[in-house]
């Protein structure tokens, strides 16, 4: 490749889970200390980060349909620089720099705080990828938080040492670890100040994580959990994504005893068929799930559930989808992703006998839908006429009109006189399928 211009604009674009958004806010802010500035709406960008996803088929494809969107009709002086990171990135690295000139940039999820020196090659007109999983490094090396939105992410845990059978995450993020206490607590601070009114600790096994406190304690999620929520001007927190394996009393317990924990649990079960659970490689059943949750449920009793779910995993018969169908019934869930099962290449369940036909697995999804779907109106219909707090997220598409999230994480639209990061009381006037008409009480905190 030629030398060229040091990139002026950027533009992350990311895919996949929450985490892969963390990444995408950080990356963003290590090209803004470098003085490359977010391109304006509608325009081309110097620089385009495709922060990619893996989870399931087409993810690879649809990147090669971006990077060729990116560079059509373009000479190289004229296409924009191009980096792909994220976890497509960690696993078709070299694959990607072969089969895509126009890249001059692959950068798994563990290595991104290199992104800088990368840039420094890559307008020089080298290539480089770096997909090394230093894992924990990286936090040291990103710069402070600065900006944020009023409901902000914060990674705490990542990596996976679950090795579902179905699952490429363990492959693409590594073993799994825990963020030291101190720099969560401290990165949670510089949030708030930034103007974080929520904050959802995340992790691919969120639930996993532990640390030491400042008095050299040991401390689980739960602890880490109290701890956040004494820091001032915190109004919210949510964690996400959880394993059943991983659920201790403590963590039961804080949803009892501290307020700034909202009532919303996301929990994935998968499938309710035991004998598809073993073969998944989930250390539960359904029962044991069943029962878990229950005990959630009588330490807060309005907690909202929310879970993924598998269908067409190989062997699954129809017999064993009907116990999905069960298990969706006997919780009753306030939102859930369904997914029909993709082979990841390399992962155990890719050559497993069984695969299921395309045409079950539409059907079988569709009436998993259905049912999910009937649910959450269902819960949606269960708060009308309650009034609660809403945290303004953003304007909605008529002037006046406003967006937010109730505790339990439903999306609710109101009018009035407010602005985005308020915490308002909000009565639910109107359910819809996927979010509900309030109307605006008082206004309790700005
Ligand atoms: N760590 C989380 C989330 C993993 S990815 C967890 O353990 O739940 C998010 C969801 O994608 C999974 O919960 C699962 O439902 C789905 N998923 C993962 N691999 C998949 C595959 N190969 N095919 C279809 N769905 C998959
Ligand atoms: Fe994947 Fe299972 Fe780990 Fe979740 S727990 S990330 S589904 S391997
Ligand atoms: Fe996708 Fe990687 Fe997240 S595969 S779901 S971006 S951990």
């Amino acid at each position: 490749m030629k030398p060229t211009n040091s990139p002026k604009t950027y533009r992350v674009k990311s895919f996949g889970c929450q985490m892969n958004v963390y990444d995408g806010e950080r990356m963003a802010e290590m090209l803004g200390e470098r003085g490359i500035v977010p391109a304006p709406e509608g325009e081309d960008a110097d620089l385009v980060v495709l922060n990619t996803c893996h989870i399931r088929e087409k993810a690879a494809e649809k990147v090669y349909s971006d990077i060729g969107r990116l560079t059509k009709g373009k000479t190289q002086d004229k296409a924009p620089m191009i980096a792909v990171a994220g976890c497509v990135a960690q696993a078709e690295g070299e694959e990607i720099m072969a089969r895509a000139p126009a890249v001059s940039m692959v950068v798994g999820p563990q290595a991104y705080h290199r992104l800088p020196e990368m840039l420094d090659k890559a307008v020089q007109g080298e290539r480089a990828t770096d997909t090394d999983m230093p894992a924990i490094a990286k936090f040291a090396a990103l710069p402070e938080r600065k900006r944020t939105n009023p409901a902000s992410f914060l990674t705490v845990q990542e990596g996976c040492d679950k090795f579902c059978t179905y699952c490429v995450v363990p492959y693409t993020r590594g073993a799994e670890i825990s963020r030291p206490y101190g720099d969560l607590v401290t990165e949670a601070r510089k949030l708030v100040d930034a103007g974080a009114k929520e904050i959802t600790l995340l992790g691919q096994n969120v639930s996993a994580w532990s640390g030491e406190d400042d008095k050299g304690h040991a401390v689980g999620l739960a602890g880490l959990i109290r701890d956040l929520a004494k820091v001032d001007g915190l109004a919210r927190i949510r964690y996400t994504t959880s394993h059943p394996a991983d659920m201790d009393d403590d963590l039961i317990a804080a949803h009892g005893e501290i307020d700034k924990l909202m009532p919303f649990l996301h929990l994935p079960v998968q499938a309710g068929s035991d004998r598809v659970l073993k073969a998944m490689n989930r250390s539960h059943t359904a029962e044991s799930y069943l029962r878990l949750l229950e005990r959630f449920r009588a330490a807060r009793p309005d907690l909202a559930l929310s879970g993924d779910f598998i269908v067409g995993f190989p062997g699954e018969t129809d017999a064993e989808f009907e116990e999905t169908l069960k298990l969706v019934d006997a919780v009753g869930y306030a939102q859930a992703f369904s997914f029909k099962y993709s082979p990841r290449p390399g992962t155990p369940a890719a050559s497993m006998e069984g695969q299921v036909a395309k045409e079950v697995m539409d059907e079988r999804l569709q009436r998993l839908q259905a049912a999910l779907n009937r649910d959450q109106w269902a819960f949606n219909r269960a708060t009308e006429g309650r009034t609660c707090e809403v945290l303004v997220e953003r304007k909605g598409k008529h002037p006046g009109q406003w967006l937010g999230k109730t505790p339990w994480l439903q999306s609710a639209w109101f009018e009035g006189d407010v602005g985005i990061g308020d915490l308002v009381q909000v009565e639910l006037v109107e359910a819809g399928p996927n979010s509900l008409a309030g109307r605006l009480r008082e206004c309790v905190a700005a």
